[in-house]
């Protein structure tokens, strides 16, 4: 029986998550909520070594899905269900809605079969939250190029790597998944400043706690 609250983020790269990810872990000490913070791809040695070839080595669509989902599978066997029924809150930056907008929208593979997977992996273990931290391509890319310059070159992992086009269909895609959520994602304008998107997410998670 689950008893902890499940919260993910999601978003473009270059969206910020890192940052606001930090703040709603202080935001949870400060209430002296017991939580976990994970990852997708990735939150066991297993998915942590299938996120490394996923990010680097070239793959087809099919198999940069399934192994997407195998590392889900993984992840949610292991870590966020066990930490769920232990009664801790579990963030995770990014679960299964970034395969429907990066696999589904961004690369074409059927949002039938991204179901299909979905339902054999994560099974009824769904966020409660999900905030999505939205920009432009253009706010994207100018903080992925400021925030990855390294001996003066841009280190990009492969979606990074993708064409303004590719992060149009994913952003769309997660824009229609938000809109068919029923409140359980939140769309936050990411391209602002730090201190209002922290007022926005203050005011979301005082509701969410109460
Ligand atoms: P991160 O940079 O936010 O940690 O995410 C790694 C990349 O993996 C990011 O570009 C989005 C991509 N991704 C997918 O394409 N599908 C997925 O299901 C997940 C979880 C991530």
């Amino acid at each position: 029986m689950k008893q902890g609250r499940f919260i993910s983020l999601e978003g473009m790269d270059g969206a910020g998550k890192s940052t606001h990810l930090a703040w709603l872990a202080d935001y949870l000490r400060a209430r002296a909520v017991d939580f976990v913070v994970t990852r997708e791809p990735g939150g066991t040695p297993l998915a942590e070594t299938l996120r490394e070839l996923l990010l680097q080595q070239d793959m087809t669509a099919e198999t940069e899905t399934l192994l997407m989902f195998a590392a889900r599978r993984e992840h949610v066997a292991k870590v966020i269900e066990p930490a769920l029924q232990r009664g801790q809150w579990v963030i995770s930056d990014r679960f299964a809605d970034a395969s429907f907008a990066y696999q589904g929208g961004g690369r074409g593979i059927p949002m039938s079969l991204l179901q299909e997977l979905e339902a054999f992996t994560v099974k009824t273990c769904q966020p409660d939250l999900t905030l999505l931290f939205d920009v432009p391509w253009e706010v994207s890319r100018q903080r992925l190029h400021a925030g990855r310059q390294q001996n003066g070159t841009v280190q990009l992992d492969r979606f990074e790597l993708e064409a303004q086009s590719f992060f149009e269909r994913v952003r769309a895609a997660y824009h229609a998944r938000a809109q068919a959520s029923q409140g359980r994602m939140q769309v936050i304008d990411a391209a602002r400043g730090v201190d209002e998107i922290q007022q926005d997410l203050r005011a979301l998670m005082d509701g969410f706690c109460a």
